[in-house]
């Protein structure tokens, strides 16, 4: 796996460091076998105060969304990476779950999860596909139904693409989206693209061939600007967005200089 694919094994090295602690969020069984030793020493090399932190909190908040719309029947993991959550979560009789990712991807993760003999509890449909082109009928062909109200989960992703390309996949999604549909997800600040305390792992990822390219300290602008209305915004260490993991006070919105993320959930 190489570039962006690449920090989908970095992810699941976060579950399965989070999955290690007494005090765990969740817990994430195949992570440590996914991630393999490529993703700990990505998880080692990008290590920054609050990385650690905020990864466990954004699955744990993602997992609480998804709970809380189990009236959802069709469930999206928009760029799924090494995702187990078909695995690891409690999902009502009747719930599909399509996991889109690039095609090496989704063919490395199928080939390991059989080896691994990971059970799922829920009809999940992995779709290989490139993001930032026509995804639908690739989708659609796996058995989503436009017509039907989605659950979109976006973790991890939109500041992997150009700026005006996540913008277009934010529209999209809100294009495709029957009445009813939610979007969760992160977005970065734009802090975290200048701070001093990231330059470090800003450069890291840039060598690595898998740059973080934008980011928003707006993000509800950016989120309505393609259609979506926000319900729910908070950074780190927020009610909803701490669970005890923060160690910080949440930071003020209109924080300068620190490095900054957004967990959201928007409908349209
Ligand atoms: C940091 S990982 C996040 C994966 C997963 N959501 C998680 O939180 O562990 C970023 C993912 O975005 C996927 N990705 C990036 N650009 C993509 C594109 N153009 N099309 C499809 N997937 C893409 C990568 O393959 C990778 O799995």
């Amino acid at each position: 796996m190489e570039g962006v694919s690449a920090t989908a094994r970095w992810t699941a090295a976060a579950r399965a460091e989070e999955t290690r602690r007494e005090d765990r969020l969740f817990t994430d069984a195949l992570a440590a076998d996914l991630a393999g030793p490529e993703g700990f020493a990505r998880y080692e090399r990008y290590a920054n105060p609050g990385t650690t932190e905020f990864l466990a909190i954004r699955t744990r908040y993602l997992d609480d969304v998804i709970a809380r719309h189990a009236g959802l029947a069709q469930v999206v993991l928009v760029a799924a990476g090494l995702d187990t959550r078909s695995a690891r979560l409690d999902w009502p009789d009747g719930t599909v779950l399509y996991e889109l990712d690039q095609p090496d991807l989704v063919e490395w993760k199928e080939k390991r999860l059989a080896e691994l003999d990971a059970r799922h509890r829920c009809d999940r449909r992995p779709v290989g596909t490139d993001l930032t082109g026509p995804w639908e009928e690739e989708l659609a062909a796996a058995g989503w139904d436009q017509a039907v109200p989605t659950l979109w989960i976006v973790e991890g992703l939109l500041f992997y693409l150009p700026e005006a390309g996540a913008h277009g996949l934010l529209e999209r999604l809100a294009f495709r989206s029957a009445p009813g549909s939610v979007l969760a997800g992160d977005l970065l600040g734009h802090q975290s693209m200048v701070s001093e305390f990231t330059q470090d792992g800003l450069r890291r990822l840039r060598e690595d061939g898998c740059p973080w390219l934008w980011g928003t300290d707006r993000p509800e602008d950016v989120l309505a600007a393609c259609g979506w209305r926000v319900a729910d915004l908070k950074v780190p260490g927020e009610d909803g967005a701490s669970y005890g993991r923060w160690p910080w006070p949440p930071l003020p919105r209109d924080t300068v200089g620190l490095p900054m993320n957004h967990l959201f959930t928007a409908a349209r």
